[in-house]
């Protein structure tokens, strides 16, 4: 892992969106995938000024999204596909070839767990995968406890994950499973790029990075990532 520690939440992002960008660049025709939530916001606005101003050529990459709450379509509020397009995609001047969003509503989710794990077979390995990291050390939607051996999966969210989540719901929808790219697929990206910020974070951060490598963290896997960036405000670097 390397660790890159920064003054701030502004330069976390910029710094990310930096080591994406160069993922792209080796390799133009890359599968890349962002996560959504509060933790990846600044880091897709500032990728996008950088698609947008000429710096990294997207014209021939792909992209796909992480996660999904099953029960949300990528269009209903709270889903990480309204945020992929509204804070991502439609900003884009110069789009992707192609997107592939996961539909959190789709009448058989079975389906769209396969239509995820073809989608990364025929167009992967990941060239870029930007993670964050929640409070009980999952990536995407591989709470604690999930085998490291799947790939895209349905998976009941830990309690954890539905108490802290509850902020980009509040009473309107509660989630009980979410659908997600494995960690075999995220361990077979080229680049992984895993972000957090706040004094929040730094407690599992420090788990995740310097703790035992065990499914109860599962971020802890990304220490047997041969090409892994950690990239982190001083807040939640703080007990690196
Ligand atoms: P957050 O979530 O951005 O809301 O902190 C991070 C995550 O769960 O991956």
């Amino acid at each position: 892992m390397q660790i890159i520690v920064c003054k701030d939440y502004e330069e976390m992002s910029i710094r990310a969106a930096e080591l994406a960008a160069e993922g792209i660049r080796e390799n133009p025709e890359a599968l890349v995938s962002f996560p959504g939530g509060d933790t990846p916001l600044g880091m897709v606005h500032a990728f996008a000024d950088m698609v947008n101003a000429g710096d990294v050529n997207i014209s021939r990459a792909r992209y796909v999204s992480l996660d999904e709450w099953v029960g949300l379509s990528g269009t209903d509020e709270g889903s990480c596909g309204i945020f992929n397009r509204a804070e991502l995609l439609d900003r884009l001047q110069k789009p992707f070839k192609e997107v592939h969003i996961i539909n959190g509503a789709a009448a058989d989710i079975e389906d769209e767990r396969k239509a995820l794990d073809e989608y990364i077979a025929k167009y992967g390995p990941l060239e870029v995968s930007v993670l964050g990291i929640g409070m009980n050390g999952h990536l995407g939607f591989n709470e604690d406890g999930v085998s490291f051996e799947l790939d895209a999966h349905i998976i009941p969210l830990s309690e954890t994950t539905k108490k802290v989540m509850s902020k980009y719901f509040g009473e309107k929808f509660h989630p009980e499973y979410g659908i997600s790219q494995g960690i075999r697929q995220i361990m077979a990206a080229k680049r992984v790029i895993l972000i957090a910020n706040g004094a929040h974070k730094a407690d599992i951060l420090a788990k995740a990075c310097r703790g035992e490598v065990t499914n109860r963290v599962p971020a802890s896997i990304l220490q047997r990532h041969p090409n892994c960036f950690v990239v982190a405000d001083e807040a939640a670097a703080a007990q690196l």
